[in-house]
């Protein structure tokens, strides 16, 4: 487990367009192994992909900094939360805040596999109402 997080880490897909990421879908879904994975998004900042409920990837991607003070907020596959080792705020696995001190609940992004081919993932902004409390996205 240790091992795979530490490859996970330095696994980071790159940059390949100045305004979104692309990572293979396929290459992720083998990686994260039903978890959660990182990847880095848009401008450079970390982002949660997450598994579908039947494989693949979700729709929408989370940004792992803690909306408190930014630390990344690991998943914890034990309590099956984000759960950020700074001060202990809390999220579930739609990255909804459980328990501060963080104010908000994970920012989110778009997923969508483009490139049908090579089925790549491109993370886009969402500026649309957050589907988690119908709240104007706090992070926009
Ligand atoms: Fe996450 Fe403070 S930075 S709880």
């Amino acid at each position: 487990r240790t091992g795979r997080r530490q490859n996970q880490k330095q696994c980071w897909p790159r940059t390949s367009d100045k305004n979104f990421k692309t990572v293979s879908v396929n290459a992720w879904v083998e990686e994260s192994e039903g978890e959660p994975g990182l990847v880095l998004g848009l401008r450079g900042e970390p982002y949660w992909l997450l598994p579908g409920k039947s494989g693949g990837i979700r729709n929408f991607a989370l940004r792992a900094e803690c909306t408190h003070l930014g630390c990344i907020a690991p998943w914890n596959e034990v309590q099956q939360k984000f759960v950020c080792p700074c001060h202990g705020s809390q999220y579930d696995p739609d990255g909804t805040v459980l328990r501060g001190p963080a104010p908000h609940s994970l920012a989110l992004a778009h997923v969508e596999v483009v490139d049908k081919g090579n089925a790549r993932v491109r993370l886009s902004a969402w500026t649309e109402e957050d589907f988690r409390d119908g709240a104007a996205p706090w992070w926009s």
